[in-house]
């Protein structure tokens, strides 16, 4: 394997290097399943979140946004099926106790009853479900069990009456959300790949029965283009059709991404048909039939088109998506390559970087003065410490798309060097221009890497 190509290992130490992502209570040893964002996380993950949003609620007439609680009823899992269903195949090496989920190992050694690592005998498969129990209010008993949520789907379907009524929604409309889910993961590797709290983005969307294939298809597009919009490499993401269907779905397919540990899932769009909403009315007693104003007060149960993407799983592919180790310099040593996030500009944690050439002589007051014009429009970093080149490589980096760099002739003729981090061009730029050019630039950017 080429030493420069990305590995989770890089990504990792990377990620706690330059503040994106920690491990989780790190100074008791950690806590597995679960990681902290910094300070550059928490951004990217913000401009993530707010790329879906927009995506889905700004450029989408028919698509309204929701925010519900955690905690649900617990009837509400029990309707969706997940007390009875939701559940992995878990078995156990009897003597060196390794877990393993039965239909994610090694099909030979299960059936042999052989630990893979150590040839062991392993326990017969047992249905574990992942959904995390607790209890609410001082009585510990089975009346007061309640479920943290394990995926955001079920309180759309449980405010899907309220919106229609509140909103004026006709069918076909949605209704997206994006917040934490839980699961009680078996195996949890491959950094925030897979872990027991994570943050999903869904979008629901209710057409009638017969349209759902048209709107099936319909969304299949559009997320796969919300991929390419955001420069993410198109050669690294594929369809994974389901044969194996959720008890819930009538067709699914993922888009699945090449990670460092090869092609995973990223995202998924069901057909979850009418099963949600007609398993709600059978467990509530309240009609869930959409009553169409618009064609003789006709009433159905709406089918739902889902869109299912993890947040956090999101972030990890823009990050692997991004990193790349490229040649600069031809001296011989380490120095010769710069580590670079290749982040399109609207997901880059910092946009512009503001760096005097020198502390003093007025270049870091002017400096100053130029990143207060832009923190109003852009998230910006200030930097004045070490050598130029330096700085560059450090904001390479963390992958902030544009420097801004303050010398000399800035001021005497009011400009400035606005330094490109994929090309590493340089242009001049009078500083009264700066921030429309900068939005100019943002707007026009491809990937050409
Ligand atoms: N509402 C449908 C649903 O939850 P899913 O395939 O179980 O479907 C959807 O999850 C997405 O949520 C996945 O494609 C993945 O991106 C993310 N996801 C699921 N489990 C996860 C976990 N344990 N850690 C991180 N992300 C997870």
């Amino acid at each position: 394997m080429d030493k420069h190509e990305v590995t989770m290992e890089k990504i990792v130490s990377l990620c706690k290097r330059r503040g994106f992502v920690f491990q989780s209570s790190e100074i008791y040893g950690g806590q597995s399943g679960a990681w902290d964002y910094g300070p550059l996380g928490i951004e990217l993950k913000k401009n993530i979140q707010n790329a879906w949003w927009k995506e889905m609620t700004q450029l989408h007439d028919n698509i309204v946004g929701l925010d519900a609680a955690i905690l649900m009823h617990p009837r509400v899992w029990e309707a969706s099926g997940h007390v009875a269903n939701f559940s992995d195949p878990l078995v156990d090496c009897k003597q060196c106790k390794m877990r393993y989920r039965a239909d994610n190992m090694d099909q030979d050694a299960l059936a042999a009853k052989k630990c893979p690592a150590c040839g062991g005998e392993l326990t017969e498969p047992r249905a574990f479900n992942l959904m995390f129990k607790t209890h609410i209010g001082p009585a510990e008993d089975t009346a007061s069990v309640i479920y943290l949520r394990p995926e955001t789907a079920q309180g759309i379907y449980v405010n899907y009456k309220n919106i229609i009524q509140s909103n004026r929604m006709k069918i076909p409309f949605g209704i997206a959300q994006v917040g934490k889910a839980f699961r009680n993961e078996i195996v949890t590797k491959n950094f925030i790949f897979r872990t027991c709290e994570f943050e999903q983005m869904e979008m629901q969307f209710f057409v009638k029965p017969g349209d759902d294939d048209k709107f099936f298809e319909y969304w299949r597009e559009q997320r796969w283009n919300f991929y390419k919009k955001h420069g993410v490499n198109m050669d690294k993401m594929r369809w994974y059709h389901h044969e194996k269907l959720a008890h819930y779905a009538k067709d699914a397919y993922d888009i699945e991404y090449e990670f460092p540990m090869g092609f995973s899932e990223l995202e998924g769009i069901h057909n979850r048909t009418d099963f949600d909403l007609s398993r709600h009315t059978e467990y509530s007693g309240k009609d869930m039939q959409y009553i169409d104003q618009d064609n003789g007060n006709e009433k159905y149960i709406p089918y739902i088109i889902e869109t299912s993407a993890g947040l956090t799983r999101n972030l990890l592919m823009f990050l692997c998506d991004a990193y790349a180790e490229e040649k600069v310099a031809d001296k011989g040593n380490d120095d010769d390559y710069r580590t670079v996030l290749h982040f399109h500009p609207k997901i880059a944690p910092v946009t512009v970087a503001i760096l005097p050439l020198m502390k003093k002589d007025g270049l870091a007051e002017l400096a100053k003065e130029i990143q207060n014009e832009l923190k109003d429009d852009f998230v910006t970093d200030y930097d004045q410490s070490g050598a130029i080149g330096k700085r560059y490589r450090r904001q390479d980096e963390i992958g902030t798309p544009f420097c801004v760099t303050v010398d000399y002739d800035s001021k005497n003729d009011k400009t400035v060097t606005l330094r490109f981090r994929d090309s590493m061009e340089q242009v001049r730029v009078p500083i009264a221009e700066l921030s429309n050019r900068i939005r100019q630039e943002i707007k026009n950017y491809t990937r050409t890497f």
